[in-house]
């Protein structure tokens, strides 16, 4: 037995997203799940799901699946949730904070919803759990949304107006993660049209994208004014671009999709980064072939029975496991020189089977990078809970606790214990 020792003081948790688990918010998303449900249903007739998950309530087949409603009712049960947390050793908490709450109308600050997130941190400390305070995932308020959110670059002073009054409201947060996945939020929302508002357009994803760059960066500066000792990072989803079979197009597209999609972001702000949290979910191989249907790079939605891959590890979405491409990933973020936390990393898996391995293979490559000099300073696993997955709604189960959606009762999986031993030790038996 062979045990590979994580650094001390390195961060253990799990992750969430307000709009994902929180339950009755108002935002863009909310509406735009209702206006879409119907139609998700109707696709997901024609697809195929295993048995056993379609037993689950609520299957893709059906409509309050594609509605996050309620979702996990955790904005009324976070103290219930975070015990759980503790009961698991975790040592930090990523969340996010509901802009639509706070500021439901523009210019109006909601004082009693800016003392619940001051109780949730709270509830986090007084856990011994260090919170990460996320300030937005994704989800806009509708008054932003309707001015057209980050499409345009005069919106930008909205988000900055609502990051500098959470600085102030939050004065004792240490860790703040400004933008999640600002890559897949304009991949999806801008250009594959899959996510509200649905543009298809590549001019208009460049500008969000640019934009986003700019609120980064102004938040940043913002909540420094405020808080100088604040480690403020983003949340930036890296895949490891593979080769497939060597040749110079193959070379080149590998050259520009890290350049672009991996790198851009990071170096236009990286003088305006604490940290960088990673997200890590996907291995691409690189091929020619797939200039034919670029867009269809990171959009595997097929449940695993239907995935044309043999041999290949994959989640309930079809996702493929590629544990080793964590360590690829952080490697080449070691040029930036700066802490890096991994904030997600997880899987959709509704019985379970995988989802130990997983997380003890992801972290034997986490634990190899950290041993060759990568400063890795702390896990989050995605998700704490079962939530609600975006367009794909409730059915993909990415929880370390299970979430029977009839009744909210929550149920701790075996893997969460194993996750839990591994905390407890601060090594990894192999
Ligand atoms: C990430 C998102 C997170 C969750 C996971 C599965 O891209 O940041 O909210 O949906 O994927």
């Amino acid at each position: 037995m062979n045990k590979l020792i994580f650094p001390r003081n390195f961060l253990w948790g799990a992750a969430t997203s307000s709009h994902q688990v929180e339950g009755h918010n108002h935002n863009d998303w909310s509406r735009w799940e209702k206006e879409t449900a119907d139609s998700k249903v109707k696709h997901a007739k024609y697809q195929t799901w295993p048995d056993d998950l379609l037993k689950k309530y609520p299957s893709p087949l059906v409509k309050e699946n594609y509605i996050s409603d309620q979702a996990c009712d955790h904005y009324h049960r976070f103290e219930e949730d975070f015990d759980l947390a503790q009961s698991l050793h975790h040592s930090a908490h990523r969340f996010s904070i509901e802009w639509s709450r706070i500021e439901p109308e523009e210019g109006k600050f909601d004082g009693a919803e800016i003392k619940h997130y001051q109780k949730v941190i709270l509830a986090l400390r007084t856990r011994g759990i260090e919170p990460f305070v996320n300030l937005w995932h994704w989800t806009n308020p509708t008054w932003f949304a309707e001015k057209k959110g980050f499409l345009k670059k005069e919106n930008i002073k909205y988000f900055v107006r609502f990051v500098s009054y959470c600085a102030k409201q939050f004065k004792d947060v240490k860790f703040f993660i400004t933008l999640n996945e600002p890559d897949i939020y304009t991949l999806n929302s801008y250009l594959q049209g899959l996510w509200p508002p649905q543009k298809t357009s590549l001019v208009e994803s460049i500008e969000v994208y640019l934009n986003l760059i700019q609120a980064h960066k102004q938040a940043y500066d913002e909540i420094k004014k405020i808080n100088p000792q604040a480690m403020i990072g983003i949340a930036k989803n890296n895949a490891y671009f593979e080769i497939g079979q060597s040749s110079v197009i193959n070379r080149f597209l590998k050259k520009m999709a890290d350049c672009y999609w991996n790198h851009y972001f990071l170096k236009k702000t990286a003088d305006k980064l604490d940290f960088i949290g990673l997200n890590y979910y996907f291995h691409i191989k690189i091929q020619a072939s797939l200039l034919r249907s670029p867009l269809r790079w990171f959009s595997q939605n097929k449940p695993s029975t239907l995935n044309p891959i043999p041999s290949t590890l994959l989640s309930d979405l079809g996702w493929e496991i590629y544990p080793k491409g964590i360590y690829k990933v952080l490697k080449d973020l070691g040029k930036y020189n700066k802490p890096i936390y991994i904030t997600e990393n997880g899987l959709a898996n509704h019985d379970d089977s995988l989802r130990a391995d997983f997380i003890k293979e992801h972290l034997f490559w986490i634990n190899r990078a950290i041993r060759e000099d990568i400063n890795v300073r702390g896990y989050f696993y995605w998700s704490l809970l079962d939530n609600f997955e975006w367009d794909k709604g409730f059915w993909p189960r990415f929880g370390l606790i299970e979430i029977d959606y009839q009744t909210m009762k929550r149920t701790t999986r075996p893997s969460a214990l194993i996750y839990d031993e591994i905390i407890k030790n601060n090594y990894l038996e192999i």
